[in-house]
């Protein structure tokens, strides 16, 4: 913005900033310094959610090509890092805003009348494009029914439902590192090689096989330990072994996005795998930090109005809460139960083929 700029002339930094618009817009002079606070509060989440919602649709675009170029998986993770580090930010705002007391904030919560964060359009947005699937969310509140509702009395409403439809036509990032997944080189197979899906079964049936044999190991511990109710314990680990199969074969069908995401977590330190194993932990990285944004908002909202009903119908914090359920990488996360110790894993094949120069 400093120094003299090709096309900047003589813009002020007010006027690159659009400053006197922005300053502009936060209510007039009436406005307590308690209700100021509240509405600049919502307006700088308002703004991060805008920058969140264009890094996502680079995220997006990016793994959303057929033949992800490696080239551009650091992009797409630094894109990623920032939206992590923005909901980290975000769930440290809160603190700001649990400057207000209850009852400084009930002085005029009426007037708020139904509105509610519940009717911010961008955090709608967001969700769509990460890939929260309507089916997925809390069944007490449909926010796109809302918006449908409101759509038919406002030509404003009507573009917010566009847009929202839009987000939800396209591609979500959920879709796109799923696609990603499925094209994972596993035990040097590729999609596509005539005997892939030998390949990967086998490299299935072998993993399972080493689970088995390390639950019959910690079944035996348990079992000299004297542990009583032993036939409970074998029956947790058939159910834990049949979830792992349900998992890699549903319905006995392969799920080669899965498989492809167990190999790479099972084989972090191969040099091919760095980046991919690098992404998916940005992506994990970047729900947990939205998970702990939505519980410190939940919290906020606790120590502020209590229990009471929410502006916007809503049964307030158990609401909120309930959506610290939500998972949208849903498989990022399974995985993990199905890891283990190296020891115990299939042979790698084709080392070579992974950058690995160890013995093939
Ligand atoms: C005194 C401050 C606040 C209180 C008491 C509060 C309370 C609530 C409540 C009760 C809900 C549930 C929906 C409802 O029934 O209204 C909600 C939802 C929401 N609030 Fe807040 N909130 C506050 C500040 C904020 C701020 C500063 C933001 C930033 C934009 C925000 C964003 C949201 C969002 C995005 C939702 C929808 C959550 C979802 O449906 O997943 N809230 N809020």
């Amino acid at each position: 913005m400093g120094g003299d700029d090709s096309g900047g002339g003589n813009r002020t930094y007010a006027d690159y900033l659009n400053l006197h618009e922005l300053l502009s817009l936060q209510g007039d002079e009436s406005l307590t310094n308690d209700e100021l606070h509240f509405v600049i509060v919502h307006q700088s989440f308002e703004l991060w959610f805008k920058l969140i919602i264009s890094e996502l649709r680079a995220v997006r675009d990016i793994l959303d090509q057929s033949l992800v170029p490696e080239a551009d998986i650091p992009k797409a993770v630094h894109h990623m890092e920032r939206v992590t580090e923005i909901f980290r930010l975000m769930a440290n705002q809160w603190k700001v805003m649990e400057t207000l007391t209850p009852q400084d904030f009930l002085a005029f919560r009426d007037g708020l009348g139904t509105a509610s964060g519940f009717e911010s359009f961008q955090m709608r947005e967001l969700e769509i494009i990460l890939g929260l699937d309507d089916a997925d969310r809390v069944s007490e509140m449909d926010p796109l029914a809302h918006f449908r509702k409101l759509a038919q009395g406002s030509e404003r409403d009507k573009g917010i439902l566009a847009q929202l439809e839009g987000a939800a036509e396209a591609t979500s990032l959920a879709a796109a590192v799923n696609r990603w997944l499925l094209r994972t080189p596993i035990q040097g197979s590729m999609v596509g090689d005539a005997d892939d899906e030998q390949v990967v079964q086998e490299f299935i049936e072998e993993y399972l096989a080493g689970q088995d044999s390390l639950s019959e190991a910690a079944m035996a511990r348990l079992r000299e330990q004297g542990v009583q109710d032993m036939s409970t314990v074998e029956e947790r680990f058939t159910i834990a072994a049949e979830g792992a199969r349900d998992y890699l074969m549903p319905d006995g069908v392969v799920n080669r996005a899965r498989a492809g995401l167990l190999f790479i977590e099972s084989y972090r330190e191969l040099p091919l795998l760095a980046w991919p194993r690098t992404l998916i932990d940005a992506v994990v990285a970047l729900e947990e930090a939205m998970l702990l944004w939505r519980t410190s908002h939940a919290r906020m909202v606790e120590r502020i109005i209590g229990r009471r009903i929410g502006t916007g119908g809503s049964s307030g914090v158990d609401y909120l809460d309930m959506t610290t359920r939500y998972r949208i990488f849903v498989d990022l996360w399974a995985v993990r139960t199905l890891l283990m110790k190296k020891e115990a894993l299939p042979n790698l094949r084709q080392p070579n083929f992974y950058g690995f120069a160890g013995e093939s």
